[in-house]
């Protein structure tokens, strides 16, 4: 998603500061899509780390000026067993990517734009974020904070000229969900979604769902009492959780090992489930 906004703002003619931890693989990207390199800064930064994207804003400014519009787009997601004492350390993870990522993103930009009196700030939560779905408590929980975060800086800066655009996306087909097996109601590609967003933050919008058939759902879902609620998603697929695989072999050589060749470690196996392997496994929107 936020490739396909980065690619819509360029081609309305932006100057961009793209913010990623890789920051060779945001160059080969931009070079990829064929974005003129006059007009992008890039910068690397970790959102878990608020030192490193605030130090990443300060640069954006130094090199760009003060931004009109700031997209604090990253996230993560994976299913959690609250019972599961590993969970907790994905739980904090997802909290330190979703909340204090999207707050240190902001943080460098808040005094600079209310001086000069404009500026958009624009946090990506979910629907995810309105009603807590069994064995996504992370996410869930982390959207919701998301959301009442936004609402509590946009009341902050109210009168100041600065915007809050809270945008709620439903479904998207990224990387994020390429694994989910069950429904994903009104899906839409990741370039429909930057469209809409970039139609809702130019309009000023405080608080969008996208698609706005997502935004009746969830209203008719926070509407429900909890009974029914919790008997509709008792049995919902969930996504898995982010485990370690258990260590319970090794896969054998196909030539005898030699003497002295030093085992392999478990952990440079390619793993999908291993934490730190970047391809997303499903989620929740
Ligand atoms: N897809 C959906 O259906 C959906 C629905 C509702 C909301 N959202 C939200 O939309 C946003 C974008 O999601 P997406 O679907 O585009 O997911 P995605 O394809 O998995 O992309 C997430 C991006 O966030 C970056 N990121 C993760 N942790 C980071 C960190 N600590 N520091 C800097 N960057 C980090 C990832 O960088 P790496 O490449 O380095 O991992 C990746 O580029 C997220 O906030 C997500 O929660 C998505």
């Amino acid at each position: 998603m936020g490739q396909a906004l980065a690619r819509r703002y360029h081609d309305a003619g932006w100057r961009l500061a793209l913010v990623a931890r890789r920051q060779q693989a945001m160059a080969d990207w931009v070079q990829r899509q064929g974005l003129d390199p006059a007009r992008i800064t890039l910068h690397a930064a970790d959102v878990t780390q608020p030192d490193s994207v605030i130090a990443a804003a300060h640069a954006c400014m130094a090199s760009q000026g003060v931004p009109d519009v700031v997209i604090a787009n990253a996230g993560i997601s994976h299913g959690m067993d609250s019972s599961e004492r590993a969970d907790l350390d994905v739980m904090q993870q997802i909290l330190a990517t979703n909340v204090l990522g999207m707050a240190a993103t902001f943080q460098a930009f808040i005094r600079p734009m209310r001086e000069r009196g404009s500026g958009s700030l624009v946090g990506i939560a979910s629907v995810a974020g309105i009603r807590g779905l069994p064995g996504h408590g992370a996410y869930c929980s982390s959207k919701a904070a998301a959301l009442t975060y936004c609402e509590s800086l946009r009341g902050e800066l109210h009168g100041s000229g600065v915007r809050v655009v809270t945008l709620l996306p439903g479904y998207i087909a990224t990387p994020m969900t390429a694994g989910d097996h069950f429904s994903l109601p009104f899906l839409l590609s990741a370039d429909q979604f930057a469209e809409r967003a970039q139609r809702a933050i130019a309009a000023g919008a405080s608080y969008r769902v996208i698609p706005w058939q997502m935004g009746v759902v969830a209203k008719l879902l926070r509407l429900l009492p909890n009974a029914v609620f919790d008997r509709l998603f008792a049995g919902r697929p969930r996504k898995p959780r982010l485990t370690p695989r258990p260590l319970t072999g090794v896969v054998a050589p196909a030539d005898p090992v030699a003497p002295g060749t030093p085992d392999v470690p478990a952990a440079s196996c390619a793993d999908p489930d291993t934490p730190g392997h970047h391809p997303a496994p499903p989620s929740t929107p």
